[in-house]
């Protein structure tokens, strides 16, 4: 398969930065990661460069999934998606560690790597230590024909286009939809049934026009940004699913407006970064609404309780936060797709307010392609 990225894509579009334009593409992106693998008879996903027959699926007892920076954070989402719809553990280490670790290598797990540009040399040296070692390697990859894309035993593509900005957004939400068509696939070939395999389809369905809609509240986010700018230092938290998207959303905040943020599992802010908590320490709070709303809205309570800031993203209004960026539901599992969006958007302002040089961050690189 060889896919040629027209020049024209990498054209700004009317956009001040590639970052803008890219986060704004993310509902077409979606579609085209999406297109030609949802098969509704059986309602399952086909993904043409799996090279994994269903005898083989059914004989993984665990998934470990392996990548840098933004698509490390792709992967323990989609960690949580394999393991809420196909039931196989999974989880997701940064590829270094990984390779640094003399890693026990097991017969029976699959390993996938995660790469937006396919290059990233710690998780091609990571593939190349698995396949030496006899593994099976499976990758998401976003460029077509990349190292990490060829080295690897199959994959799925992530199709988000070409991404130019330093930091990724528009493959990241590809990425993790990636993983759902994954995780989809090996479920179906397990025990996720008809019903819910419909279930995920429909909403996977959906994403397009809701990401579209998050993105129409741009206005009300510049707004917000434009508050939290004067913040020296920013705690993000959510639990399950939406730990990942605290720390993704982090990233993205230090990444480009150089302002100091952590993450935490909210259920961890007692153990510790409590005593942050005072009014210049703001906190972006993962709200959705699942079966861990309650104990999401004790943490907004222990947090007002020591004065502190609270942005809210959510499915309802929080009483609790200071603001709440509301964003459209989906099936649980599919709801950190959305949660992210709102937050990159948040980023991209407050980084905007404080004149960053936005598509181009102080000593990033798009790929570090060197130890
Ligand atoms: C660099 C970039 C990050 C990116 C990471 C992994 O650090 O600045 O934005 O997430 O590499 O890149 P990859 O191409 O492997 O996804």
């Amino acid at each position: 398969e060889t896919v040629e990225w027209e020049a024209a894509s990498y054209d700004m579009g009317g956009h001040d930065t590639y970052m803008h334009k890219e986060i704004s593409e993310q509902a077409d992106a979606v579609d085209r990661v999406l297109r030609g693998r949802i098969d509704d008879r059986f309602n399952t996903v086909h993904l043409g460069g799996l090279n994994l027959d269903p005898r083989e699926a059914r004989g993984i007892r665990r998934v470990k999934i392996l990548g840098c920076g933004t698509s490390y954070h792709a992967g323990m989402i989609g960690a949580g998606l394999i393991e809420s719809l196909a039931r196989i553990p999974a989880d997701a280490e940064p590829a270094s560690e990984f390779r640094y670790r003399n890693p026990v290598v097991d017969p029976d797990t699959l390993y996938i790597a995660v790469s937006q540009s396919g290059e990233t040399y710690d998780v091609l040296a990571a593939v190349q230590e698995l396949k030496r070692k006899g593994a099976r390697v499976l990758g998401v990859v976003n460029v077509v024909g990349s190292a990490i894309a060829r080295e690897a035993d199959g994959g799925v593509y992530v199709h988000a286009g070409p991404e130019v900005c330093v930091v990724s957004t528009k493959c990241f939400t590809n990425t993790v939809v990636a993983f759902a068509l994954l995780a989809v696939h090996l479920g179906r070939i397990r025990d996720l049934s008809v019903t819910d395999g419909k279930r995920i389809i429909e909403g996977l369905r959906k994403l397009p026009a809701q990401i579209q809609e998050i993105l129409e509240t741009e206005e009300d986010i510049k707004k917000l940004a434009a508050e939290y700018a004067e913040a020296k230092s920013m705690m993000f938290i959510g639990r399950v699913r939406g730990y990942p998207v605290a720390l993704e959303a982090s990233l993205k905040l230090k990444e480009i407006s150089y302002i100091h943020a952590e993450a935490y599992p909210a259920s961890e802010l007692k153990h510790g970064p409590l005593a942050l908590i005072e009014p210049a320490m703001p906190t972006v709070a993962i709200v959705p609404d699942d079966d861990l709303l309650e104990k999401n809205r004790a943490a907004l309570e222990e947090i007002k309780a020591r004065s502190g800031r609270i942005l809210a993203v959510a499915h309802r209004e929080q009483e609790k936060a200071d603001h709440t960026i509301l964003v459209p539901k989906n099936e649980d599992e599919l709801d950190p797709i959305l949660m992210g969006i709102p937050l990159q958007l948040l980023a991209y302002h407050t980084a905007l307010a404080l004149g960053r040089d936005i598509d181009k961050p102080r000593n990033l690189a798009k790929s570090v392609t060197v130890e």
